[in-house]
Order: structure tokens, then C-alpha cells, then sequence
């Protein structure tokens, strides 16, 4: 594919939207043509799911279908705008994407990683980021973060255990693909903003 397909990762309240932002600006002035989407959603059917998925009301859905649902929502999301985007040459920025299944489903909710990276290969068409910005951070910072902004959605309702697992898993993924770039999120926006233009700089 012609394009460029960078995922951003990390726990809630990690500081993704801040840098997807910063990013999406540097590369628009530079002159690129870029596509900013996330997950759940995306698409119009997604967005639908992604409703489903995070509503706090859903409190009796089980691991497998809340892992199947991510993956059906990220396989329409592939086919409606993240394959046609990349084929015609376009850099898709996309704020979180498997790697947060294996995580979160596959680590934290205990369906096993290998498992749910194997569902996901269906949903994707096996396609891989070429980079992941992973901004790592412990659960307790992110969580309190988040508290601060908004209501809380159904994930971030689960115990700090459940963000503590999903922390853990971050740092299980950091080793899984060569792709992936850990970042230190506690750090300074502008900071983490000029590490990730370095790295950008170089695979461009
Ligand atoms: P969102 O509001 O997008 O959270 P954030 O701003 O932190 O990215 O909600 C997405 C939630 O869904 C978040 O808690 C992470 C979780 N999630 C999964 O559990 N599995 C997945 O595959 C994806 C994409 C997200």
C-alpha cells in the first residue's frame, strides 16, 4: 500500500488525543494529505457498535463478545476507510487499533493475546501499522487524568485492578512487534510532541 498507517496506544487517560492533535497539524502544514480517524468507530456502522460496546448499561457482556464486537467494528472501519485511504496514498492516523484488543481483551480480560490477534487477523485483512506510538504510563495517573475530564464510559468504569492489568499488558505488547515505540507519557506534551516528529522525520 502507498500510504502510511500510524496507530497511537497507551492506557486510558494516557494523553493520545493531545499528540494525535499536535501530529495531524505538523503533518497537514507539511503539506500531507491526512486522515485522522479512531476505535471503536470511524465508520457510521462502528460508531453504532462503539455505542453498544462503551455504554455503561452493558455491564453483563461477556469477554468474547465485547472482543468480537471491537473486531467487527475495526473490520468494517478497515474496509470503509483505512484500506482505500492507504491505497490512494494517504497517512491514516488512527487513535488506537488492535494492539488495544490484545491488551485490553487479551491481557486484561484474560482471553489470551495469541487468541485475540488471531480474530483480529479476520477483522484487518492482516493489515499492520507501520508504527505505533505507544505513550506507557501507570494506571493510577491515567485514570485520575481521565476523572478529572469527563464521565466515565463502561471501560473506564472497571477497577483500578482492571487498569493495572491493562497496564501490565502494555508492557507485555512493547515487546511483541518491532513496530512499536514506547514513549514515556508522564512526560511534557511538547516533549512527547518532538519525540514522535523525530521519529515521523525518519520514515517519511
Ligand atoms: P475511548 O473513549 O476512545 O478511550 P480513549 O480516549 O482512552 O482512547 O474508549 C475506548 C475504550 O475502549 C478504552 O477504554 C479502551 C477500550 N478498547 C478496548 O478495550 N479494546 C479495543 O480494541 C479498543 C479499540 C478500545
Amino acid at each position: 500500500m502507498k500510504g502510511l498507517f500510524i496507530t497511537f496506544e497507551g492506557p486510558d487517560g494516557s494523553g493520545k488525543t493531545t499528540q494525535i492533535n499536535l501530529l495531524n497539524n505538523y503533518l497537514t502544514k507539511c503539506g500531507y494529505d491526512v486522515i485522522l480517524t479512531r476505535e471503536p468507530g470511524g465508520t457510521k456502522i462502528s460508531e453504532k457498535i462503539r455505542e453498544v460496546i462503551l455504554n455503561p448499561e452493558n455491564k453483563g457482556m461477556s469477554p468474547i463478545c465485547e472482543a468480537l464486537l471491537y473486531a467487527a467494528a475495526r473490520a468494517q472501519h478497515v474496509y470503509e476507510v483505512i484500506i482505500p485511504a492507504l491505497n490512494s496514498g494517504k497517512i491514516v492516523i488512527c487513535d488506537r487499533f488492535t494492539d488495544s484488543s490484545v491488551v485490553y481483551q487479551g491481557y486484561a480480560r484474560g482471553l489470551g493475546e495469541d487468541l485475540v490477534e488471531n480474530i483480529n487477523h479476520y477483522a484487518t485483512l492482516g493489515i499492520e501499522p507501520n508504527i505505533t506510538f505507544l505513550l506507557n504510563l501507570p494506571a493510577e495517573i491515567g485514570i485520575k487524568r481521565k476523572k478529572e475530564s469527563k464521565t466515565l464510559d463502561r471501560l473506564e468504569q472497571e477497577s483500578i485492578i482492571f487498569h493495572e492489568k491493562v497496564c501490565e499488558g502494555y508492557n507485555r505488547l512493547k515487546n511483541r512487534h518491532k513496530r512499536i515505540f514506547e514513549i514515556d507519557a508522564a512526560m511534557e506534551a511538547d516533549k512527547i510532541h518532538s519525540i514522535i516528529i523525530e521519529k515521523i522525520k525518519n520514515i517519511l
